[in-house]
């Protein structure tokens, strides 16, 4: 069936503005790390991103090795768009990365100009796509200097190849480097991607001051714990969840449902069930309180958990007495 996206979109989300830059992102972005590889139900792919869009969620995060196999959520995604997608392609906020291992040898992994611009190439073919809206150095590369690898994202935007360029999970320090660098070259870093959760809250130390200081925007990843901060562990491990589908590529295993995260998600649940919200909107709520937070990104596995996720942005108000309370159940 020909896809016709909803008509009022834009008046289900709220946007705000990344950093200092002109771009306005959805509070709530979508995230294809997981559920979008080769091994996936491609309808079921396609069902969730069709919906997302329709709620107004305008920003699809991608990198060169998500999948499973590397490369295969580009290639669903690619598929996707150009059936469903392709006339909305100015509507939309396509972000893809490199610098986890890719291909063998030395020039598929970390922050070479030589992996860089190979990996965007590769990126770009599998999804079809003329340019990326947002291009991110994926993880911080501490034998290639800092130098070169800004230097390739430099080169990216001046190549037309991505719009904007962004760095993930560095730390602060290495941070700020990066966007001195890339300041002096004349490509402002747009934003930082950093794992933010209740349960991973390094953010706070430094590297949310530092985003708010530089006007550089920060869109969390893995705000549900990949799931720990929902109700879905509260009875037991699912057959159909993460942790118990040993996906590999990073993805949580049953190891990571601990008695103690557990009790700790039974009483976040409890206050969530008090503020009317599901844990997981209360858990993405938590995170988009922060003014600094221009996005957070959502993981699903099924269409229900978008509409469910979503919520969040109905109640992010927290009053200080939760916010404490939060703080004491989180210990
Ligand atoms: N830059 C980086 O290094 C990096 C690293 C990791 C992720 N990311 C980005 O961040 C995105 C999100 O990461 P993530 O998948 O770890 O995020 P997450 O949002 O913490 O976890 C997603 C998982 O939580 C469960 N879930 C989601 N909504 C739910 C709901 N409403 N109720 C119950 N369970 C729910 C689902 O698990 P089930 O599958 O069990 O249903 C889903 O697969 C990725 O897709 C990627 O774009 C970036």
């Amino acid at each position: 069936m020909v896809y016709s996206a909803a008509e009022d979109r834009y008046q289900q989300m709220q946007y705000r503005r990344c950093g200092n830059s002109g771009l306005k992102l959805p509070l709530v972005s979508l995230g294809l790390w997981h559920n979008f590889g080769q091994i996936d139900k491609y309808e079921n792919a396609r069902n969730i991103l069709r919906l997302a869009f329709d709620k107004g969620i305008t920003h699809f995060d991608l990198a060169n090795n998500y999948g499973p196999p590397s490369g295969s959520a580009e290639e669903t995604f690619g598929s996707i768009f150009k059936k469903d997608f392709k006339p909305y392609r100015d509507e939309l906020i396509i972000s893809t990365k490199a610098g986890w291992g890719m291909w063998p040898g030395p020039y598929g992994d970390l922050g070479s100009k030589k992996y860089l611009v190979a990996s965007l190439d590769q990126s770009l073919k599998r999804m079809g796509l003329d340019y990326v809206d947002i291009f991110y150095h994926h993880r911080p590369d501490p034998d290639t200097p800092l130098e070169e690898t800004m230097g390739t994202l430099d080169l990216m935007v001046q190549q037309g190849k991505a719009l904007y360029v962004g760095i993930s999970s560095y730390q602060p320090a290495e941070a700020a480097k990066a966007f001195a660098i890339l300041k002096q070259l004349g490509t402002p870093c747009l934003i930082h991607q950093p794992k933010y959760s209740m349960f991973e809250r390094w953010i706070e130390d430094g590297l949310l001051d530092l985003l708010g200081n530089e006007g550089v925007g920060c869109i969390p990843f893995s705000s549900l714990a990949q799931g720990l901060l929902t109700n879905k562990y509260l009875k037991g491990i699912p057959q159909d969840s993460r942790a118990a589908s040993h996906r590999g590529n990073g993805a949580m295993d049953e190891d990571a449902v601990t008695d103690e995260k557990i009790e700790k998600v039974k009483k976040l649940n409890a206050l969530a069930e008090q503020r009317g919200q599901s844990l997981a909107q209360m858990a993405l709520a938590w995170v988009i309180k922060d003014p600094r937070v221009t996005s957070v990104i959502i993981g699903v596995s099924k269409p229900e958990q978008v509409t469910d996720s979503i919520k969040c942005i109905n109640n992010y108000a927290f009053s200080s007495e939760e916010l404490s309370l939060i703080n004491q159940m989180l210990g």
